[in-house]
């Protein structure tokens, strides 16, 4: 393993344009929990009945009781982890320029990460289902459930359901910098849920080295990864910043 570590540091330094793309994997040291998998969000709900926009527009009380309360509670308190912070030192070494996340819990932002693509929206922000007016989700009183706009309109997160589209904007953005980049750091993904597992293939196809961390295969590992660490995101991370002289 530590070869493959010294291998990977040093394709991160002579790297001359790094960009990540991470999924829930990385903020499970956090506390937040993975969707797929053991202790796996899906595996307690049914993602089609709690997580579709059919779900969420048909009835929004059901979805905000089981789901959004959940993941309101574990977001609110989560701390960016050691890979969330080594993610942000490479950024301020010059070397990492951009996080495409599938994440919506604002943790790369926490971390210090200023160029974030949230790739599935964000968790901070709600949206009010019948006005669109937005506003800080912190700000709102969770104790009431469903959370109302004062158009009496009921708050939704500012979050992509399934059978949503992802926003042609950030999906434009992440395809550039997928192209652009000569290394992807892929973190902490099953990389299973389209678009977004396209994106380290396209790096790929672009001559981008791929360093993918993650305590199991994925169906990246075989198909695109050069250099796979098998671990958790944020001790392979700080092993990592050894030899990058991170300070996490
Ligand atoms: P998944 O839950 O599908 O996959 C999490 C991955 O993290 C798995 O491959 C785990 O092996 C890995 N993992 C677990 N613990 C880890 C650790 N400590 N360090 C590193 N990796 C670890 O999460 P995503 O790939 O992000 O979409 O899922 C993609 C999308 O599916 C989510 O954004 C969400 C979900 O449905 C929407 O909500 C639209």
């Amino acid at each position: 393993m530590e070869n493959l570590i010294k291998k990977a540091a040093n394709a991160i330094l002579t790297a001359e344009n790094v960009a990540a793309l991470t999924g829930a994997g990385i903020s499970v040291e956090s506390g937040i929990p993975p969707f797929r998998g053991k202790g796996g969000v899906w595996e307690r709900i049914d993602p089609m009945e709690y997580a579709h926009i059919d779900a969420l527009t048909q009835d929004p009380v059901k979805v905000w009781k089981v789901l959004i309360k959940e993941m309101a509670a574990l977001v609110g308190i989560a701390q960016p982890n050691d890979a969330h912070k080594g993610l942000a030192q490479l950024e301020r070494q010059g070397r990492l320029k951009t996080v495409i996340t599938q994440n919506v819990d604002g943790l790369h932002q926490k971390a210090g990460n200023t160029d974030v693509i949230e790739f599935h929206g964000t968790f901070a922000w709600l949206r009010c289902m019948q006005c669109d007016k937005r506003c800080e989700t912190g700000a709102i009183d969770l104790s009431v459930i469903p959370p109302r706009c004062e158009c009496g309109g009921i708050y939704r997160p500012d979050c992509i359901f399934f059978g949503e589209m992802i926003p042609p904007r950030d999906l434009r953005r992440s395809s550039q910098v997928s192209s652009e980049c000569d290394l992807m750091l892929v973190i902490g993904t099953s990389a299973t849920v389209q678009p977004a597992a396209l994106m380290p293939l396209t790096a790929k196809s672009s001559g981008a080295v791929i360093i993918e961390i993650n305590p199991e295969p994925t169906p990246l590992t075989e198909q695109a990864s050069d250099i796979f660490l098998q671990g958790k995101a944020g001790d392979m991370m700080n092993r990592i910043g050894k030899f990058l002289k991170l300070e996490v």
